[in-house]
């Protein structure tokens, strides 16, 4: 069995340390608002202390992808975003983990693992993972002790131009998180923020994969538990009209995308708008929380509509500048201006870093809606093709 677990007792010191801490050092705010929260810190995810029950397994979870209303583009070092951000979860695109680990036989310090997409060996992801291994190795020690075989796959159709980076790092991280809990005890809270803190560290967004719904990302002066370090649901109930909000993904272009999205996140340091841009989501994000209170459609669609703009004009503006946006994205919109200024019902649109258009409209227009997508903007999507989906509850254990 493994030998190191001895240097993760330090994990409960640092936690008693803390609460002492906090205890002598902020005694006014105590009495003043007889209730501490406490900060969670990178410190808290690391360093556990095993009890290696276990010596080979398997565990599968699934995980949606997610669509952000208010974006994030432009990160801090270690994926901390440079702005708070909010997205829906979504129900029906979703990447299916499988890993199954057994105990390596020579306990050296690499990582050993195969990676299986669709039943086939994919060696062109092996960077990726070995790199998310590496971020995430402090965290969970316990990964390089043991040989892991992930087997993986998406909903939706491959190459369809919708980024599984989400669902595909939510996925894996709770599947690693589920692995640790054989070796230790933990609280459900402490899991779920555990994979959304690991998940972050593979793709920023997939920390909004974990959960349903909205989910908030980053620290926000209006919700209390928010952090950079992961993402969290409203502390406060939201309005049934944007309860099962519907999201169809119209496919304008199914290719691979031009600019990654960290060459985009990058682009936005010395950006000449990006400072304005971090302070105006922000301000987004106060707003639409009020939005998520009173359930006012026209309020949501002008800051959803306007987050999706603005995160493609942030595009056009950095150096170098790129377009993803292609003539039938500009189409759409169009026919869905068009549409509501008619039809008067609360449809709208958001794009993602590419050309695809989702479009966002309440359960009860659901007809009317797909008659639309049907007759009129399906036209502008390649093959005919888009995706029918929904806000959903979150990853779940299979
Ligand atoms: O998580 P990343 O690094 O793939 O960045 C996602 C960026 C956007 O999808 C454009 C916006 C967002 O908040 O999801």
């Amino acid at each position: 069995m493994w030998k190191r677990c001895g240097i993760f007792q330090h994990f409960y010191c640092g936690i008693i340390l803390k609460c002492v801490l906090i205890d002598f050092a902020s005694k006014k705010c105590i009495f003043a608002n007889e209730k501490v929260k406490f900060m969670i810190s990178e410190r808290d995810f690391i360093c556990k202390k095993y009890s290696f029950s276990q010596e080979k397994g398997t565990v599968t979870w699934e995980a949606p992808s997610n669509i952000a209303l208010i974006k994030y583009w432009g990160k801090k070092q270690n994926q901390i975003p440079a702005n708070s951000s909010v997205s829906f979860t979504l129900s029906e695109c979703k990447t299916l983990t499988k890993v199954a680990f057994s105990e390596k036989k020579i306990n050296d310090k690499h990582f050993s693992f195969e990676f299986l997409f669709e039943g086939k060996s994919k060696p062109d992801f092996y960077p990726k993972i070995e790199q998310f291994f590496e971020r995430i190795e402090k965290y969970l020690p316990f990964l390089t002790a043991f040989h892991f075989v992930i087997d993986s796959k998406n909903t939706f159709p491959h190459s369809s131009g919708i980024a599984s980076s989400a669902s595909a790092m939510a996925a894996l991280s709770l599947c690693l998180m589920d692995i640790e809990r054989k070796f230790t005890t933990m609280s459900d809270g402490y899991f779920y923020k555990k994979a959304s803190f690991l998940a972050r560290l593979g793709s920023g967004s997939a920390c909004r994969s974990v959960k349903g719904n909205p989910i908030v990302w980053g620290k926000h002066p209006e919700i209390s538990e928010s952090s950079d370090l992961f993402g969290v649901e409203l502390d406060f109930e939201l309005h049934e009209n944007f309860k099962n909000y519907q999201d169809t993904i119209l496919l304008v272009d199914v290719g691979q995308k031009q600019v990654s999205s960290s060459v985009g996140h990058n682009l936005m340091h010395n950006h000449p708008f990006s400072e304005k841009r971090f302070e105006q989501a922000n301000q987004n994000l106060s707003e639409i929380l009020e939005v998520f209170k009173s359930g006012d459609y026209d309020k949501f669609i002008s800051i959803v509509e306007s987050e999706a703009l603005t995160l493609h004009s942030m595009m056009m503006t950095s150096h170098p500048y790129f377009i993803l946006m292609k003539p039938n994205t500009l189409h759409i919109i169009n026919q869905i201006w068009e549409f509501r200024n008619i039809t008067k019902i609360p449809v709208c649109f958001t794009l993602d870093a590419g050309a695809n258009v989702h479009v966002l409209y309440p359960e009860k227009y659901k007809n009317e809606i797909s008659d639309f997508i049907k007759n009129r903007l399906s036209a502008f999507c390649q093959n005919g093709k888009f995706i029918t989906d929904k806000t959903g509850v979150g990853a779940k254990s299979l």
